[in-house]
């Protein structure tokens, strides 16, 4: 048998995000700024090269891969990717992070690609607003990608949202309801500092799980639950639901000693956390022996060493790293 990953800590590393494009059609306020320089594409790698990295991380144990961006529906022809990394025997779970604005157009596809459960970003349900967030999105557009979503079969959705004081965090009720009706999961994540942003204070409008939950519990009742899905989130029951409500709290309860994940940027670059530089540079491996498996195989076993303990992410400092969310697929 194929050794599997396992890191200083003990953790085994059985989730890996690939994120196919740093660009997006969206600005969302806590992830870019509105004017962005995006990857020269003789930077970033192929869909060959990324194919190659997600058969490397099988062989070594991975069962789950999500795509990642920016925004991935975004990448030319990413849909040729699903249908390359869908064959790969030993995957469990083939999936992938949307914003949904170009989700109406590739929902079909993506259920035919093996694709069984999908995650929607949603961060508000008020037009206006949607597009003071997102600065140039459509939410009717992302409604409409929901829509074909839940008209295609997906066998679970989850939508994500980033709540914010001021911003929309009148709408957490509205949201939990939303989500409800439809028998969708839905996730709050606390925000993180990654990148520097101007036009949005993310420290001034930072609000913990805690809060979330407190106001959920003003109409709801939560019930324990067992349910995971190998990512960061913890869940509960809505009891006058039956949906679940998730909250991914990298600040206020860490989750990083149970961590299973890396993920690889548009450069090919292996980042072993999300709030940390270590890294690995597969590019370079695979354009050293393009092709080649072993070579990456080795490279990704060799990095198992310098994966941190976990994020040092800090709401009262102000130094961000300087990545922001899009060149590094969350
Ligand atoms: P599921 O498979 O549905 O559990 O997905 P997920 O929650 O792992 O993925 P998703 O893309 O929906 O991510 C939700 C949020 O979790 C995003 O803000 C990610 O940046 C964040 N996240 C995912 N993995 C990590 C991690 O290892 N560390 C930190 N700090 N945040 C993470
Ligand atoms: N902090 C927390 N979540 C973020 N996302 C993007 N940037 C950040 C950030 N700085 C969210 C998106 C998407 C998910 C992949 O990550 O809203 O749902
Ligand atoms: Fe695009 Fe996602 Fe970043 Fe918003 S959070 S700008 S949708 S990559």
């Amino acid at each position: 048998a194929t050794p599997p990953l396992i890191d200083r800590f003990g953790r085994h590393v059985t989730y890996v995000r690939l994120s196919v494009t740093d660009r997006c059609d969206l600005r969302c306020v806590y992830c870019m700024n509105e004017q962005m320089t995006f990857l020269p594409k003789a930077r970033i790698l192929t869909l060959e090269e990324m194919a190659l990295i997600g058969r490397a991380f099988v062989e070594l144990g991975v069962t789950k891969l999500r795509i990642t961006g920016g925004e991935p529906l975004v990448r030319q022809n990413v849909l040729s990717l699903f249908a390359e990394l869908g064959k790969l025997p030993g995957l469990k779970e083939l999936t992938l992070t949307t914003n949904g604005s170009q989700l109406a157009r590739h929902a079909v596809a993506l259920r035919e690609a093996g694709v069984r459960r999908i995650n929607v970003s949603l961060d508000s349900l008020r037009p206006e607003r949607f597009r003071a967030i997102s600065r140039v999105g459509s939410l009717d557009k992302v409604l409409e990608g929901i829509e074909a979503a839940r008209r295609a079969g997906f066998e679970a959705i989850k939508l994500n949202a980033v709540p914010m004081r001021g911003i929309n965090d009148d709408e957490i009720l509205d949201l939990v309801e939303f989500a409800a009706e439809r028998g969708f999961t839905l996730c709050f994540i606390e925000e993180m500092p990654l990148g520097e942003l101007e036009g949005h204070d993310r420290y001034a409008s930072f609000v913990p799980s805690d809060e979330v939950r407190a106001r959920i519990l003003e109409r709801y009742t939560l019930l324990p639950t067992v349910e995971r899905t190998g990512g960061p989130a913890r869940y509960e029951r809505i009891a006058e639901t039956g949906t679940l409500v998730g909250f991914i709290s990298p600040h206020s309860h860490n989750f990083c000693d149970n961590c299973n994940r890396v993920r690889v940027t548009t450069e090919g670059r292996l980042l072993l956390c999300l709030g940390q530089e270590h890294s690995v540079d597969l590019r370079r491996v695979l354009r050293t022996h393009p092709g080649e498996l072993e070579p990456l195989k080795e490279a990704i076993v060799a990095a198992m060493a310098i994966k941190p303990k976990g994020h040092e992410f800090d709401l009262t400092a102000k130094p961000v790293l300087f990545r922001h969310m899009n060149a590094t697929g969350g």
